[in-house]
Order: C-alpha cells, then sequence, then structure tokens
C-alpha cells in the first residue's frame, strides 16, 4: 500500500524516532508500505517520520545512482546508531521526498560506521562509504528530526523559506501522494 509522504512543516518530522521492538504493531506490513512508497516517489530512501511514524527506522536502495565504484546497498535500518563518522567531507546535491523540487549541496563525512537492527532484529555492525553513506546520514538524520535543508547556511535558508513555506501549504506539485500540516 502507498502511503502519504508527510510535508515538511509537520511536526513528526521534528520528533526524534523511538526505538522500538519486535511487537511494534504491524511492523512487517509497514515496511513493505514503506518500500511501496519509497519506489512509487522514485526515492532511494525512506524515513518512517516520512510516512507519519516517529520511530527509529529508515530503508535505503541506492541502485539508482548505478555507480560501478560502490556496491548497491538495499537494507532496512532499525533502532541505529551512528558509532563515528570519518573521512573528508564532501558536497553532495541532496533532496528529500518531504521536500519537493528543492536540491541543495550538503557537506557531510564521507565514511561511517552504524550500528543496526534489520527487519529480523538481527544486530549488524557496519561502515559504510560512498553514496550509501550519505543516504544513510541523510536518513538517518530524519530519524532525529533532522532535515537536509538544517545543514545549509543560514543565508541559503531564508532563501528558501518562501518555497518551504509553500511547500508546507501543500503548494508542491508532486505526483505522488503527500499529506499536507493541518493549519489552524
Ligand atoms: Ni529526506
Amino acid at each position: 500500500m502507498i502511503l502519504p509522504i508527510i510535508a515538511y512543516g509537520d511536526p513528526v518530522l521534528r520528533k526524534i524516532g523511538a526505538q522500538i521492538t519486535p511487537d511494534y504493531p504491524d511492523l512487517e506490513a509497514l515496511i513493505s508500505n514503506m518500500w511501496e512508497t519509497m519506489y512509487n516517489a522514485h526515492g532511494v530512501g525512506l524515513a518512517a517520520p516520512q510516512v507519519g511514524k516517529a520511530i527509529n527506522l529508515f530503508i535505503i536502495d541506492t541502485e539508482a545512482f548505478e555507480n560501478e565504484e560502490y556496491p548497491i546497498e538495499k537494507k532496512v535500518f532499525i533502532n541505529s546508531e551512528i558509532l563515528s563518522e570519518s573521512g573528508e567531507k564532501w558536497e553532495f546535491e541532496e533532496g528529500c521526498l518531504s521536500i519537493p523540487h528543492i536540491r541543495e549541496n550538503v557537506s557531510r563525512h564521507s565514511n561511517l560506521r552504524i550500528r543496526y537492527q534489520n527487519e529480523f532484529f538481527e544486530t549488524f555492525e557496519e561502515n559504510f562509504d560512498g553514496i550509501a553513506a550519505r543516504v544513510i546520514q541523510h536518513e538517518y538524520d530524519h530519524c532525529k528530526g533532522k532535515l537536509f535543508v538544517d545543514h545549509i547556511s543560514q543565508l541559503k535558508r531564508r532563501l528558501l523559506k518562501n518555497k518551504l513555506i509553500a511547500i508546507s501549504k501543500g503548494g508542491a506539485r508532486v505526483d505522488y501522494k503527500m499529506r499536507i500540516p493541518v493549519t489552524r
């Protein structure tokens, strides 16, 4: 089932995702719906807060980048914790399904080490680099209530302000379902 993607401005995108246990209600369906939702919107990653669940869960699939230098990573991350980040910082133009039509360069470390559980709650500790590290950092941020626009300069953010307000009011045209924050 394709779920609506929460648009910028909704408080759920600012919540810190709670740790979950295997008895989290309908977890299997949620993960399967998140895959469907992500592919439908041509995303390379999706975090649970983006479908309205403030929990520490995200998925990535880097296949779209088709870079022979790095392996394709398709994974579910639950209760993840980035243990360390290293390597030179590099800039990459990021976007976000919750913030359509805005792309900005974000500077992040090239390598990271992360501990996480997969969909079967098996624990892993792994290193990632390249595009996979980038997508993980972006999605991990979502689970901490952080968005990529928080990483750009104040000046750039000020220039984006009106666009961001428009998105939060439903002004972005996208070919996937979005949920617009309720304004009173
Ligand atoms: Ni995002």
